[in-house]
């Protein structure tokens, strides 16, 4: 076992490594790195609308994001310092969708003042308890974001959307740092307790979802219609194989972890997962 002043100084030190390669190499502007004078109406369309606005209804919910981050982080500085960045790097992407979204013509101000208010409708709460628990989750979901992203930075290199590509290379690379420094968590935790991780692991992709899945109206319809997503077997291979590999965990284990979570009565599951 690891003591919990070894564990915090573990997670002080992932943060700072993640903000010096953040201010060293990683860190971009909205308004000098996107080649914004070089925005084609030409190239809008109704898909290519509703697969930025949906990306960006996601990005948008930011203040649920950040206070509950804050909150859950409180007592383990090193993360909620990374938390703070990680809240700054978050805005970055619903602002810089929403300026790419009104200075291509594709949304006009009321139509974002109605995105808004489509969003603020709703809350984002934490689907996971513990800190250890959503390190799993922002594993699997920044690698899942980072996916999506990448994806749209080849297609929008395809079509020739220099706008949209500049956006997406630098979308997808802070959403990768991203999942990078909650595998480098659930490393720490690893190490501290594997089988409880382990099983947290498993736990967290048994109930896997998106954030915006079941709080953006129509989620999986947008992105359907707007080509936004990606497929099972993509977040199958690329993500969650990806990650195990990264972490060590393997299928056996993982297994394993799963079963010991399918065996416990559901409040005792739920008991386990509060501590
Ligand atoms: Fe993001
Ligand atoms: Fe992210």
């Amino acid at each position: 076992m690891i003591s919990d002043r070894l564990k915090r100084t573990q997670y002080y030190r992932a943060a700072m490594d993640f903000l010096e390669t953040a201010e060293r190499k990683r860190d971009w502007k909205i308004f000098d790195d996107i080649p914004w004078d070089k925005i084609d109406p030409s190239k809008n369309s109704d898909q290519k609308s509703i697969r930025i606005e949906t990306f960006c209804a996601e990005e948008m919910y930011l203040p649920d994001y950040a206070s509950h981050g804050a909150r859950m982080t409180r007592e383990l500085y090193g993360a909620s310092c990374f938390q703070a960045r990680w809240s700054f790097e978050e805005s970055r992407h619903g602002l810089v969708f929403r300026e790419y979204l009104l200075r291509s013509g594709m949304r006009s101000e009321d139509e974002i003042e109605s995105l808004e208010a489509m969003v603020f409708a709703g809350e984002w709460v934490p689907p996971f308890p513990t800190v250890r628990q959503m390190s799993c989750y922002g594993a699997l979901q920044e690698g899942a974001t980072y996916t999506a992203y990448k994806a749209q930075k080849e297609r929008a290199e395809l079509e020739g959307d220099l706008v949209l590509k500049a956006i997406f290379a630098n979308v997808a690379s802070d959403e990768a740092a991203h999942a990078g420094f909650y595998r480098k968590l659930v490393e720490i935790e690893l190490a501290a307790d594997h089988g409880a991780t382990v099983r947290d692991f498993a736990h967290v992709l048994a109930n896997f979802k998106m954030p915006g899945d079941g709080l953006i109206p129509h989620y999986h319809e947008r992105l359907r219609v707007g080509g936004g997503g990606i497929t099972a077997r993509q977040f199958m291979e690329g993500v969650v194989l990806s990650t195990l590999r990264s972490l060590g965990i393997t299928r056996a284990e993982l297994k394993s972890g799963q079963a010991h979570n399918q065996a416990l009565p559901t409040t005792l599951s739920a008991e386990a997962a509060a501590k």
